[in-house]
């Protein structure tokens, strides 16, 4: 199924349009505890919404479960849903992506859309299809590849959003950067990210759909080139699955960001990656992001994690690795101990 994005800028006409190109009996608006308050009442009173029902969630990955996903199938049972009904997503990639799963299986699939809130769902999480949940300690488990008919896209929700969360986003916008283009990579690391100027960033964030776009309508289930997407991830998710499991979640472009500064040396070992641009992008995401502390005991956790990878084939770990900024290179197998001495770099560093 086709899915259309659109940089709105005027929410209300187009999500009128797109409501009414999905024909439906009821609607209904997922949100979760944050965006019911800080972005539903911005259209709430919309005329195209005046017969939506609203389902809310807990908010953060942390719900981003199999309990979550039953309560939103039981509201749309409760509230009458049937094959022809319609679910609005209104939030960040975790009411996009749980909200995506919960459409896509509903009576073997309504028609949903997306409006994302959070910078992250803008550039990423919305587009492209991907829906799901987390299960067993595992980030992203269990899902589908499906399409949203519609992503629309209002640059005033950024207003919304507080620094972790912009920061977050932009970790998505850097791997954009990275796996395309010069230009925009040298913009990206130049850009003021403990001020960020919102104009400049909502003209950024057109740039960066059109990399996820273009990758996307060219491998929509991730057989090929979709796995550039994936860069900094490998360890990434890793990082990520394991906060969570020692009870520190952090953000998923916090993890992503970790990710890549991992995932760049990597680069620079294996496939001749130019250190100064290895040493800018390290730069850059050290001074805005931080760092995430963990001793070589975590390794072993690490690496388990990272077996569980989408992008694996049995018994290897696999990675997208990159030549120079835009010269991507897919399925490459990296060894345990090269993962070490990643992580020993990152330590390091
Ligand atoms: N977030 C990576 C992808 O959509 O493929």
């Amino acid at each position: 199924m086709e899915q259309r994005i659109i940089l709105s800028q005027n929410l209300n006409g187009d999500l009128t349009t797109a409501i009414s190109e999905c024909e439906h009996d009821r609607l209904f608006v997922l949100t979760d505890t944050t965006t019911a308050q800080s972005c539903w009442p911005r259209i709430s009173n919309y005329r195209c919404l005046k017969d939506a029902r609203l389902i809310t969630i807990g908010a953060t990955d942390t719900h981003k479960n199999l309990k979550t996903l039953s309560t939103v199938w039981k509201s749309l049972e409760e509230g009458g849903a049937t094959r022809h009904s319609c679910l609005i997503n209104l939030g960040g990639g975790m009411v996009t992506d749980l909200g995506g799963f919960a459409a896509s299986t509903f009576k073997r699939g309504i028609d949903f859309i997306n409006i994302p809130t959070t910078l992250l769902a803008m550039v990423d999480a919305s587009i492209g299809g991907k829906t799901g949940i987390n299960f067993n300690g595992l980030k992203n488990e269990i899902g589908i590849f499906r399409n949203s008919r519609f992503v629309i896209l209002d640059t005033m929700f950024l207003q919304t959003l507080d620094e972790p969360d912009i920061r977050s986003g932009y970790a998505e916008m850097l791997k954009h950067g990275l796996i395309s283009d010069k230009q925009m990579w040298a913009e990206l690391i130049d850009f003021d990210l403990q001020q960020p100027d919102l104009l400049q960033l909502s003209q950024m964030v057109a740039d960066s759909i059109r990399v996820k776009e273009h990758i996307v309508t060219e491998d929509p289930t991730e057989q090929d080139i979709r796995k550039a997407l994936n860069f900094g991830h490998t360890i990434g998710h890793a990082f990520e699955a394991l906060a969570l499991q020692q009870n520190h979640p952090i953000l998923h472009g916090y993890a992503v960001a970790y990710g890549l500064l991992c995932e760049l040396y990597l680069c620079a070992v294996k496939a001749k990656f130019p250190i100064d641009r290895m040493r800018q992008t390290v730069s850059f995401i050290k001074e805005n992001y931080g760092r995430l502390d963990f001793t070589c005991n975590d390794y072993e956790a690490l690496i388990n994690l990272m077996h569980h990878d989408k992008k694996n084939t049995a018994g290897s770990i696999n990675f997208t690795l990159l030549h120079d900024i835009g010269d991507i290179l897919i399925n490459q197998t990296v060894s345990e101990k090269e993962i070490c001495e990643t992580l020993d770099f990152y330590r390091e560093n």
